[in-house]
């Protein structure tokens, strides 16, 4: 028996994470550990919540002395650090809950950890969940590997560059067995409906506008969450300890040509005349600070623990289309509250 605490487990990935855990390990104890945030929601485990091996637990990562209790009460063996405060825009807006969250937060949990398992590492894990963000941008060559020197940019990747680095501190100094992995833009169901995706999923089909930053030309790699939550799986229990696994779906897009394929997916699954949405497009100023481009390198995480992508690009956004079309009142349960005010902010209507 393991006790696995996961942080951030009602988020986005985190839900993944949690359900992919619970059902494959029926002989670990899953403790998500979530303050629920804006972006945390116990809706996006529904399915899951009344199983015997899951346990979630309202904290704040940044209370140490909470987190310490916890560690203590929950014997926990290991740890899968997804919380964070995760959107580049909200960063920009606010980076002192950047700061508090990803750098302090992932401090107090590195201590927590520390001083429960008091030198006796075996078996124990301190796994730290990272971004691809923090090597910074790439021009129209090359990818980011797991040497590339880090290079943020924004408050979100300057936070997330920092807390990779306290890890590897960690487990320098006082040897606590860790693992980081940096991984690209996911896409996918119960994603917050501020990132690019589901955002403009969510205003196509409401023929709202499509706020495109600059030229649209920036480019990222993306990847289907169940297969980032496959790789974390791979590389928690495979990967070695104290080293570092890019994770990528060798799949990169132009921003544009995205919202377009999106557009094609919207109005086909309501049934609209092809290319109505296209309309919709509006150039708006550019994110201050945007990156051009990301592309990730995965072959380490191939060629050592045998991991890949599932699925192409085109069929995981179909699949993410049909989600969130079909989970209409999860969608409004989000954009009907404070979201509003949000949206007024970020985008001025
Ligand atoms: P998300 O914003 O959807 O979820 C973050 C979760 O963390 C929420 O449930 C929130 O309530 C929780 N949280 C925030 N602050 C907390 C605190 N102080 N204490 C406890 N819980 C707290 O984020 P996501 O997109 O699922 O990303 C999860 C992790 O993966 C992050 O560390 C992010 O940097 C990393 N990541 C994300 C992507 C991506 O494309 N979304 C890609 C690579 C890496
Ligand atoms: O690369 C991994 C990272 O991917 C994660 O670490 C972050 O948590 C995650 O938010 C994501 O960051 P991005 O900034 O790349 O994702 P976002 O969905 O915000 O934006 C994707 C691209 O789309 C980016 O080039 C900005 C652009 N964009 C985004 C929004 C929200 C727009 O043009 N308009 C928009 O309204």
């Amino acid at each position: 028996m393991k006790n696995i605490l996961v942080t951030g487990g009602a988020g986005f990935i985190g839900s993944h994470v949690v359900r992919l855990f619970v059902n494959n390990y029926p002989n670990y104890n899953i403790i998500n550990l979530d303050v629920l945030t804006y972006a945390g929601n116990l809706a996006n485990l529904k399915d899951i919540e009344h199983k015997p091996n899951y346990t979630f637990v309202k904290a704040d990562i940044c209370d140490y002395q909470n987190m310490v209790k916890i560690f203590s009460e929950f014997s926990i063996d290991a740890v899968i650090h997804l919380a964070a405060e995760s959107h580049v825009d909200r960063s920009i807006k606010d980076p002192f809950s950047f700061a508090k969250t990803n750098i302090m937060g992932t401090l107090s949990l590195l201590e927590a950890a520390k001083q429960q398992w008091d030198g006796n590492f075996t078996g124990k894990l301190f796994y730290h969940v990272s971004t691809d963000e923090v090597y910074g941008t790439l021009g129209d060559d090359g990818l980011f590997t797991e040497t590339t020197p880090y290079d943020p940019h924004s408050p979100y990747s300057a936070s997330k560059a920092s807390s990779d680095h306290f890890v590897r501190a960690f487990q320098d100094t006082y040897g606590l067995p860790t693992v980081i992995s940096n991984c690209s833009n996911n896409y996918g169901s119960y994603q917050f409906p501020e990132k690019l995706i589901p955002l403009f999923i969510h205003n196509i089909s409401s023929n709202k506008p499509l706020p495109v930053y600059g030229k649209g030309e920036n480019i990222r790699d993306w990847l289907f969450v169940e297969d980032h939550a496959r790789a974390i799986d791979t590389i928690f229990h495979k990967g070695k300890r104290g080293d570092t696994y890019n994770i990528g779906g060798f799949n990169e897009w132009r921003n544009i040509d995205v919202i377009k394929v999106l557009i094609r997916t919207v109005d086909r699954l309501l049934g609209r005349k092809k290319g109505q949405s296209l309309d919709l497009i509006t150039y708006v100023n550019d994110r201050p600070g945007h990156d051009y481009r990301y592309a990730i390198d995965s072959s380490k995480l191939k060629d050592e623990l045998g991991w890949e992508p599932s699925l192409q690009f085109q069929e995981g956004i179909e699949k993410t289309v049909q989600w969130y079309l079909n989970n209409e009142a999860w969608v409004l349960n989000i954009t009907s509250g404070s979201y509003q005010q949000y949206y007024k902010d970020m985008y001025g209507k």
